[in-house]
């Protein structure tokens, strides 16, 4: 009896005390001050979400908590200075930093792996003091920051990638090889540089504002836009499939676009306003599931392989440009939309024969479209005539010379 009471006693001692140990290691904690994260530090898991709203501290420590079952919520501090949390490696939620006005430091030099983060309106954030690296993380926001590089983020594959309004970055370089529902860099730094050396493939990404591009190895996205940059030249060299629309346009900078190895666009190609762009060129397109639409001051277009356009076809050009080519395709068929529109500027007679004495009033002979009779091409000589379809002809004012572009494999 005596013998039994006393085990009875000892388990409901135990009972109580792993009670005690489960109710002060999880559930939700509201944290106003560090003396509420110094009641988690005999935690090694904290199995819950930790929310610090509103909080006045200057400082706030999470010490001894190697991970975090739920969220880790920063919220509205606005006296904040300095966060860290020097044992945390994970975090099995997601790690939101919002509206924290006056934080500068942040440091998590353990951290290795959380499921999404959420960076918001930190001004005065200019680092990110992950020492170890985060190697994991699905969904990324950062927007309103300070920083100057994501160096501390080493992802390999991530669905949502968001770098939005952080004028003072300088780069942003990421390993992932896939980003899979999308990639959206856009209004930062006027003279970001964007390297996405690994990148295989993406969802829908979009591009605003950004330097250079460099992508060398993307094969195949949902859909791409590159609006507004000051990009000088773009190419990507092992692009073929754009599933959905690809549009390059308001690109005040941009002077040639080689995707040279684009095979199949599923939806849309629009390549419009780009004021310095005098050469379109798509040497392996085969088909364009949607409209397609070219706008803006170029002489010549050089799409050789191209044989399937399922919507309208619009094209307009401030210069000259020769539509011959582009009027057969449509008048063989291949275009199926019910719109077509192909003009240039009317062919002013001393510009077309300056250039013929110029001696740029070439024609060359494309070498992709042979044997393809309903490929459409264009150039920029009022003057010239074509009569063979698959020629990619080459003229105009604009000086360009010859045939088919080197391609590299970046985005400069
Ligand atoms: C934490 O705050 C939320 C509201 O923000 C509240 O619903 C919850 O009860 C609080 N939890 C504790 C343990 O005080
Ligand atoms: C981690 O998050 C997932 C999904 O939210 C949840 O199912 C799982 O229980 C969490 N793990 C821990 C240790 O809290
Ligand atoms: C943010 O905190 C300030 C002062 O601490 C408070 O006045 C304000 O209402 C808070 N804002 C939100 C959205 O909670
Ligand atoms: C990033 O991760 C890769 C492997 O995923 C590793 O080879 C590389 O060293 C890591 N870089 C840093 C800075 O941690
Ligand atoms: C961005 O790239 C350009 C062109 O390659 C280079 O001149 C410039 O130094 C780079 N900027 C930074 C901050 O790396
Ligand atoms: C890409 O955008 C299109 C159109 O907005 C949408 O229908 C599609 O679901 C998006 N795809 C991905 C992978 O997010
Ligand atoms: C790109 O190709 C990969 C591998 O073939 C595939 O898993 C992925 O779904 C494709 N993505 C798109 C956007 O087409
Ligand atoms: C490009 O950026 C300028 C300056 O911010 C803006 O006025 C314009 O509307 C933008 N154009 C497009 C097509 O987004
Ligand atoms: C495209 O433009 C970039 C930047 O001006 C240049 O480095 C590259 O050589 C150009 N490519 C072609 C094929 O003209
Ligand atoms: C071009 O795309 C095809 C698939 O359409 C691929 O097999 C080939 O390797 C690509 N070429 C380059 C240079 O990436
Ligand atoms: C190009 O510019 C014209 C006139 O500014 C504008 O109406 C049109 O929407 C622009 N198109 C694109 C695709 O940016
Ligand atoms: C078109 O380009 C030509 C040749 O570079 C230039 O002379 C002309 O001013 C441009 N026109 C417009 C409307 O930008």
């Amino acid at each position: 009896m005596v013998f039994k009471s006393g085990l009875q006693w000892i388990s409901v001692a135990l009972l109580a005390s792993a009670v005690r140990a489960q109710d002060s290691c999880s559930g939700t904690l509201n944290v106003t001050s560090q003396s509420d994260l110094d009641g988690i530090s005999s935690c090694s898991s904290y199995n819950g979400d930790i929310h610090v709203y509103n909080s006045d501290a200057q400082q706030l420590s999470i010490n001894g908590v190697s991970s975090i079952g739920g969220d880790l919520h920063v919220f509205n501090c606005t006296n904040l200075g300095t966060l860290q949390a020097g044992t945390l490696e994970s975090i099995n939620g997601t790690l939101t930093l919002e509206s924290l006005t006056t934080l500068d430091t942040l440091s998590f030099p353990s951290l290795a792996s959380v499921d999404s983060i959420s960076f918001k309106v930190l001004p005065r954030l200019s680092e990110l003091q992950f020492n170890h690296g985060v190697g994991d993380a699905t969904d990324v926001v950062i927007s309103d920051t300070n920083l100057e590089s994501l160096d501390g983020l080493n992802l390999s594959s991530v669905s949502t990638f968001n770098i939005n309004n952080n004028k003072n970055i300088q780069s942003i370089s990421v390993d992932a090889t896939s980003i899979s529902d999308s990639l959206d860099i856009s209004f930062n730094a006027e003279k970001v540089n964007v390297s996405l050396p690994n990148l295989e493939w993406a969802g829908n990404a979009t591009f605003r504002f950004c330097s250079t591009i460099n992508m060398p190895n993307l094969k195949n996205v949902s859909s791409l836009g590159l609006i507004n940059n000051t990009l000088y030249g773009m190419e990507f060299a092992k692009l073929s499939t754009v599933t959905g629309d690809l549009e390059i346009s308001s690109n005040s900078h941009l002077s040639n676009t080689s995707l040279s190895n684009l095979t199949t666009i599923g939806g849309g190609l629009t390549v419009a306003n780009n004021s310095d762009l005098r050469s379109i060129d798509f040497p392996q397109l085969e088909s364009v599931g949607g409209a397609l639409t070219f706008i803006g001051n170029f002489s010549r277009v050089s799409v050789p392989k191209l044989d399937e356009v399922d919507g309208g076809v619009v094209i307009e050009s401030s210069s000259q440009l020769n539509c011959s080519a582009f009027d057969s395709a449509h008048k063989n068929g291949d275009f199926h939309g019910d719109e077509y529109v192909c003009t240039g500027k009317q062919s002013d007679v001393s510009t077309a024969l300056s250039a013929s004495a110029s001696g740029s009033n070439t024609i060359k002979s494309g070498s992709g479209g042979s044997g393809k009779g309903s490929s459409a091409s264009a150039t920029g000589s009022g003057s010239s005539s074509s009569s063979s379809n698959g020629a990619a002809l080459v003229g105009g004012s604009s000086g360009l010379v010859s045939g088919l572009l080197v391609l590299l494999m970046e985005i400069v």
